[in-house]
């Protein structure tokens, strides 16, 4: 097992009815900035528990961060920041809303010439703008780590940013927010947290027992939970295993001490970039490719996965770990999530080129847990997952 440091100094308030404690961890003197996405908030009921609850706090509001979060909206948003003299920021939302207020916690103390720069010149932030998160939707893990994706359109990036200072101050965890979450959103949310895990398990191995049996453990869990939670996310026991798995598989814990690899949220952001696939059908799309091509350093962790997770015990490692993939597909795709690029764009030719050339630029030419995944070789990999 590696070294480490692990610190995560987010308070986690898990639970039904939960909404309500929301003006107990903010100061009762700040200036609240309350942020929420295009309105579904506002119809399913969780926009209405959180103003009550904030009834006797100064709150502001400003909503229409889309999917995706929007640097241009963003910057709308850090304007009433500076005019209103915001002192708290409060996220309620899903990965996109609380990633777009993280980036506003930074931006919001940030003295350089444009904000655009914290993420294109890679600024880590120490020390943002004081915030908390409401969580609508599991999936990203954004409520319990330092991490956001911020997507510029005028210029069809999707860059990442973070720091110490990034971590919520709370977040606010009742799975019962699930129930108004359209099917194709909680696929989306499943996909993500398996993806999540497969980034920070699917290396080499390195004797970190326990951390490789948490990740088989949140793997395992969503696979079991899966089925409830898309036929009936009113079902309690599947929504509170779903929610608590999804901020597991990326709140840090199952990193520490082991190799990581995130090749396959590089290439997918890009995807979304560029033709606006959701999130988690990127990662469903690059990631089968990417443990084929890279199937010598992996397969040993694949058979493992295959050994533990999908009960595949028979033959030989290379028949496990390629089973493995297999089976990983056949999961994503039991979820209603398409696994090739050519069923969500017939405009893809080229796209390998653009990706690899995109890398270059900006100088990762060494991805993945060896450092040795080159732009040439992420050229393959998209092609392969067309
Ligand atoms: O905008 P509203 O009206 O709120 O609707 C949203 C949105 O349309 C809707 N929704 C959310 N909660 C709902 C709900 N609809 C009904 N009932 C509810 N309770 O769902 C749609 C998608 O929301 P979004 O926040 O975009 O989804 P998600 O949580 O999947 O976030 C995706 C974003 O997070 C980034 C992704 O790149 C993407 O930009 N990620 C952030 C990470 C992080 N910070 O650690 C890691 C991830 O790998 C990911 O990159
Ligand atoms: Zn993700």
């Amino acid at each position: 097992m590696n070294n480490f440091d692990f610190k995560n100094p987010t308070k986690i308030i898990f639970g039904k009815d939960t909404i309500e404690k929301v003006n107990q961890e903010i100061p009762a003197d700040a200036k609240v900035l309350l942020l929420y996405g295009g309105g579904s908030i506002k119809n399913n009921g969780i926009y209405d528990q959180v103003k009550t609850a904030l009834a006797d706090l100064d709150v502001t509001e400003f909503g229409g961060i889309p999917a995706n979060p929007e640097y241009a909206t963003l910057m709308d948003a850090l304007k009433v920041i500076k005019e209103e003299n915001i002192t708290y920021l409060l996220a309620v939302g899903g990965g996109s809303v609380i990633d777009g207020t993280k980036f506003l916690s930074a931006a919001a103390v940030y003295d350089g010439d444009t904000p655009w720069d914290i993420l294109t010149k890679n600024i880590r932030t120490e020390k943002g703008m004081p915030f908390g998160t409401v969580l609508t939707l599991p999936a990203t893990g954004s409520e319990m780590n330092s991490g956001a994706v911020i997507t510029r359109k005028e210029t069809k990036e999707k860059l990442a940013m973070g720091g110490p200072g990034l971590f919520p101050e709370f977040s606010i965890l009742d799975p019962q927010v699930i129930t108004s979450i359209p099917e194709r959103q909680l696929a989306n949310g499943l996909t993500d947290a398996f993806t999540h895990v497969l980034e920070q398990y699917m290396t080499y191995p390195i004797g970190a027992l326990l951390q490789d049996r948490f990740a088989e453990s949140i793997l395992q869990t969503l696979i079991e939970v899966a089925p409830t939670v898309l036929k009936d996310p009113t079902d309690y026991k599947a929504a509170s295993n779903f929610m608590w798995s999804c901020t597991m598989a990326l709140n840090g814990l199952i990193q520490k001490g082991v190799p990581t690899d995130w090749a396959v949220h590089a290439i997918g952001h890009e995807l979304t970039a560029l033709f606006g696939i959701d999130h988690a059908r990127t990662l469903a799309v690059i990631a089968p490719s990417h443990y084929k091509f890279n199937f010598e350093s992996k397969k040993e962790k694949l058979a493992q996965y295959a050994e533990r997770v999908w009960n595949i015990t028979e033959s030989s490692t290379d028949d496990k770990a390629y089973a493995a993939i297999e089976k990983t597909v056949d999961f994503f795709h039991e979820l209603g999530i398409d696994t090739k690029l050519s069923d969500y764009t017939k405009d893809y030719e080229g796209t390998a080129e653009e990706i690899s050339e995109r890398f270059t630029k900006r100088g990762w030419t060494k991805l993945g847990e060896h450092q040795s995944l080159s732009p040439e070789k992420v050229e393959k990999i998209v092609k392969m997952a067309y």
